[in-house]
């Protein structure tokens, strides 16, 4: 039987360019395509967890408008429960818009849109998701109260609660901590939250020593091809990534925490989780886009290592 995850956050519409380079400041650059592509932190994550083996709810908001309707029809394809998907008249589905270089990193703009309608109040009327949880996850595309109206109720009903910092905000509530049990930053995230540099592995044990003095219960930074590190107050481990060749980075945090939730939810040790969601992540960096590039749970038991 598989578990539940329950993400409270974003849905966008990615508007993706890729351009041999990311134009500078008041420049106009000729771009090589152009896609629209099912896209959104919290989406993506809902996504990788539902490919990736758990059952899956979605809270969130949309606009009155085409891409509102795609995004949810996006999720219900993939057996998502959208009851808590909810459509506010009046305003644009959020986007992305999105450059990818020849180098596969990308620069992202988003406009919030209806995201910032996803009140307290919206994820009050889907209390009964979180009630059936296992593991609830948020990140930073919704208001910034609504996050803590979340993490304090998972916390309340005693759920797994993990917060992907991500965009990254200049500091956490310092009350938030103790309501995250899983606190997933990238390098440039932790950066944020800590004011220390992350650019090298010890960097990156200094961040995540400061983010558990900070009163996170365990820290996983990703770091992109260096892999991830998970930092406890029982000590720090590193997870080299697997080698592939890239296309695309976007959504590969999200893809590392999806597939980490799902294994959670499903009981699988953190060990075993972080293999798991990290060798999804490294597997969506194989494929363009956002969505389209999230593997499924077979693919990753599939993978061979290069
Ligand atoms: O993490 C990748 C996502 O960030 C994209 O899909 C885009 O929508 C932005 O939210």
């Amino acid at each position: 039987m598989s578990g539940k995850v329950v993400v409270v956050g974003s849905l966008n519409m990615d508007l993706v360019t890729r351009a041999h380079r990311l134009p500078k400041a008041g420049e106009t650059l000729a771009g090589e395509s152009f896609a629209t592509v099912p896209g959104g932190k919290g989406a993506n994550q809902a996504v990788a967890a539902a490919r990736l083996g758990a059952r899956v709810a979605m809270i969130g908001c949309v606009g009155d408008d085409a891409y509102g309707e795609q995004l949810c029809a996006a999720l219900i394809a993939e057996q998502i429960d959208c009851q808590g998907v909810t459509k506010v008249a009046g305003v644009s589905t959020g986007i992305a818009s999105i450059v990818v270089d020849a180098n596969s990193q990308n620069a992202i703009i988003i406009v919030a849109g209806g995201n910032g309608h996803l009140t307290p109040e919206v994820v009050t009327r889907f209390d009964a998701l979180l009630v059936d949880a296992d593991v609830v996850v948020c990140q930073l595309e919704v208001p910034t109260q609504t996050v803590f109206h979340t993490l304090r109720r998972a916390r309340e009903l005693g759920k797994t609660v993990v917060l992907n910092p991500a965009p990254a905000l200049a500091a956490l509530p310092a009350q938030w901590y103790s309501l995250i049990d899983y606190l997933i930053p990238n390098e440039s995230e932790a950066t944020a939250l800590t004011g220390i540099a992350v650019d090298s592995l010890a960097g990156a044990e200094s961040a995540a020593r400061a983010l558990l003095a900070a009163g996170a219960a365990k820290v996983i930074i990703t770091l992109g091809e260096q892999g991830s590190l998970f930092a406890s107050l029982e000590g720090v481990r590193h997870y080299p990534a697997p080698r592939v060749v890239p296309v695309d980075t976007t959504a590969a945090g999200d893809t590392f925490v999806g597939g980490f939730a799902a294994a959670l939810a499903q009981g699988q040790s953190e060990d075993n989780a972080m293999q798991f969601g990290q060798t999804a992540a490294a597997l969506s960096v194989t494929r363009a886009g956002a969505q389209p590039s999230i593997p499924t749970f077979l693919d990753v038991q599939g993978f061979k290592p290069a």
